[in-house]
């Protein structure tokens, strides 16, 4: 089975960027799932109705999320409305709608795709409260669900590369593979592990170019160099009218008969 991952997808631009690429992709490459991470669709912080209908469009199959999931109040709407594609992280916010994970049909083959948020780093970021251990959630689901599916795809929504590389390690043979996602820049580590897990510590955003994850530059330094200023009230800028954009993706290979990871790659470019 081939399944192609965008990482984080932030605003116009991003969704432009895959509406631009993904056509010629699904043509060339034949995957038989496309998964976007989508906490950053609706101008960078959460989804809305249209934004996630523009992937759709695009040709998006299954959406995972993160700490930024629930920041546009018709997060309601959509979870009521699309909720059998979308997963938010299984290990935050239990009061909030969403299941953490699912098990979905992909030509036949059932795929559980699992998405958790890392601990480190994450406590300010996440206003809805709770969270909980990604190591120990991993295994309550794969006690309770691997035997339904044997590709297994997690998203590790995290900030700190350590952690993420520690759960590789972790679910190393219980998982087909673990992506990062959260820190918007790519890393170049794409490989199998020593159990046949599929990794990589960071896919990479699908956003305007020349951003500063995602955001203008200018609006970036302002924030960063103005010290005397509640950081806050400095706003942060996304280029509507970018004409040139960041796209990063992964595309893993899968044995269906092993679940094991065959083959990942990671591809990062500007169009
Ligand atoms: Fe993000
Ligand atoms: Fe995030």
């Amino acid at each position: 089975m081939k399944i192609l991952f965008f990482g984080d997808i932030v605003g116009k631009p991003g969704r432009q960027a895959v509406a631009k690429i993904l056509p010629e992709l699904k043509q060339t490459l034949k995957p038989d799932l496309v998964i976007a991470n989508i906490e950053n669709l609706a101008h960078g912080k959460g989804i809305t109705m249209s934004t996630l209908q523009d992937l759709l469009n695009s040709g998006v199959g299954f959406f995972t999320s993160g700490n930024h999931v629930y920041d546009k109040p018709e997060y309601k709407k959509v979870f009521e409305t699309h909720g059998d594609k979308i997963i938010r992280p299984a290990n935050f916010a239990p009061d909030y709608p969403g299941d953490g994970y699912k098990v979905i049909d992909v030509n036949g083959q059932p795929v559980l795709i699992v998405n958790l948020l890392g601990e480190v780093f994450m406590e300010k970021q996440v206003d809805q409260g709770s969270l909980t251990s990604p190591f120990q959630k991993i295994d309550e689901i794969l006690n309770a669900q691997s035997s339904k599916a044997k590709i297994r795809i997690l998203d590790f929504h995290a900030d700190a590369t350590s952690e993420k590389r520690a759960m590789g390690f972790w679910v190393d043979g219980r998982m087909s593979a673990v992506l990062g996602t959260h820190t918007h820049v790519p890393t170049a580590d794409a490989h199998v592990l020593p159990g046949g897990t599929g990794y990589l510590t960071d896919i990479g955003e699908t956003a305007a170019a020349h951003s500063v994850i995602g955001v203008s530059a200018e609006s970036a330094l302002r924030r960063f160099r103005e010290h005397d200023l509640d950081r806050k009230k400095v706003a942060l800028e996304i280029p509507e009218d970018a004409t040139e954009f960041e796209v990063s993706y992964a595309i893993l290979e899968i044995d269906e008969a092993t679940g094991k990871c065959q083959n990942i790659k990671s591809i990062w470019s500007i169009v």
